[in-house]
């Protein structure tokens, strides 16, 4: 049988680094498309790989990736300036990138033979709510640029006519460790600066934080390609823990006993928990690791010195090379 072929936009990041180690170990074949914007060589160990195929390329590029899709099965689309911060370093940067692209990517799609596209949204499209357990079903208000136009996306997606399926993804925040590190989510950021700097500095600390560990993130994904029919159409909110902040200091202590954990006033009130029950009950994805394991296995890293200058490098923060590239991606 054909092996299928996936196509990851923006695969050459933190989550699509794991992503496609995983994708790849399920007999797979592989087309990375990305900018490589944070780290050049995240896959140096599968140069050799004969069903996977790195291309630097430009999402808004689309007579590049065109040449591409014909062979394509399944798209997963992860490509774009990930975090607010970053974002509204240049708003017209963030909103080509992550929003004007999108429907001309989605027509382009259409004349080809593309199975099912999954889009990487965030639970961030919820913004701030006062129910306990934040559902698919509950109305999204998102409060930043960046969650409204991964809003805006997910309509352009799941209105188009198209007889590919389609499914939406609104992760949680992930953490762990990539071969493309991000040391600019919250638990990695408390983990690096426990395991270096021996502090461990909480704002507030009640407020929920909902994490998913990152093997159980591209878990999701690739539960999604292999339940296309069920999850055809669906909006799955994907995350494990919803721990307070407080919670996620104490695990990074256990696991960093030596450090301190300092309490300074509150500069992020937002609190939220969000429920994956239609994930785990429609298609019996199941999350298998715990935020203490991802955890451990930065601090694993550090002590074997995998991830070194992680204050210093600045590919480890996506807002320092977005800063340091502006020029060059405007002008792309
Ligand atoms: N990491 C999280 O905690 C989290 C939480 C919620 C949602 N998400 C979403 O999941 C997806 C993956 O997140 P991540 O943490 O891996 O982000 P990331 O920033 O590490 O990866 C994004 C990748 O997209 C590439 N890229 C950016 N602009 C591009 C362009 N114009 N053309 C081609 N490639 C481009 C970058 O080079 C990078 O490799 C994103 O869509 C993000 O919004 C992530």
């Amino acid at each position: 049988m054909k092996k299928k072929t996936i196509l990851v936009l923006g695969g050459g990041g933190y989550v699509g680094c794991n992503l496609v180690r995983k994708l790849l170990k399920k007999n797979y074949q592989v087309i990375v498309y990305d900018l490589f914007l944070y780290k050049k060589n995240v896959f140096t160990d599968l140069l050799d790989d004969e069903n996977l195929k790195l291309v630097k390329g430009d999402i808004r590029d689309l007579n590049k990736l065109e040449t591409f899709l014909e062979n394509t099965d399944i798209i997963i689309h992860l490509a774009c300036i990930s975090n607010d911060p970053s974002y509204e370093l240049n708003p017209n940067l963030g909103k080509d990138i992550n929003f004007d692209c999108f429907p001309k990517l989605v027509n382009k799609i259409k004349k080809f033979n593309i199975k099912q596209f999954i889009y990487a949204s965030s639970s961030s499209v919820y913004g701030v709510k006062e129910e306990d357990s934040v559902t698919e079903d509950l109305k999204a208000e998102p409060i930043t640029d960046y969650s409204k136009f991964k809003l805006e996306c997910e309509g352009i997606l799941l209105n188009e006519s198209a007889k590919f399926n389609k499914t939406i993804i609104r992760p949680a925040t992930v953490c762990g460790y990539s071969e493309r590190q991000r040391l600019d989510v919250i638990v990695n950021i408390l983990t690096n600066h426990a395991y270096f700097n021996k502090k461990i500095i909480i704002h507030g600390g009640d407020q929920l934080r909902p994490n998913i560990h990152i093997d159980d993130m591209s878990e999701s994904y690739i539960e999604v390609i292999k339940n296309a029919e069920a999850s055809n159409n669906e909006i799955f909110n994907v995350g494990d823990e919803n721990h307070s902040v407080n919670k996620l200091a104490e695990m990074v202590n256990s696991s960093c006993p030596d450090a301190k954990l300092i309490k300074e006033k509150v500069v992020d009130q937002r609190s939220y928990k969000i429920s994956s029950d239609k994930i785990f009950n429609k298609i019996g994805f199941k999350t298998k690791k715990t935020i203490s394991d991802a955890i451990n296995d930065l601090v694993n890293a550090f002590e074997t010195k995998t991830l070194i200058n992680t204050f210093d490098d600045d590919g480890y923060y996506n807002i320092k090379i977005i800063k340091q590239n502006l020029k060059s991606l405007l002008n792309d």
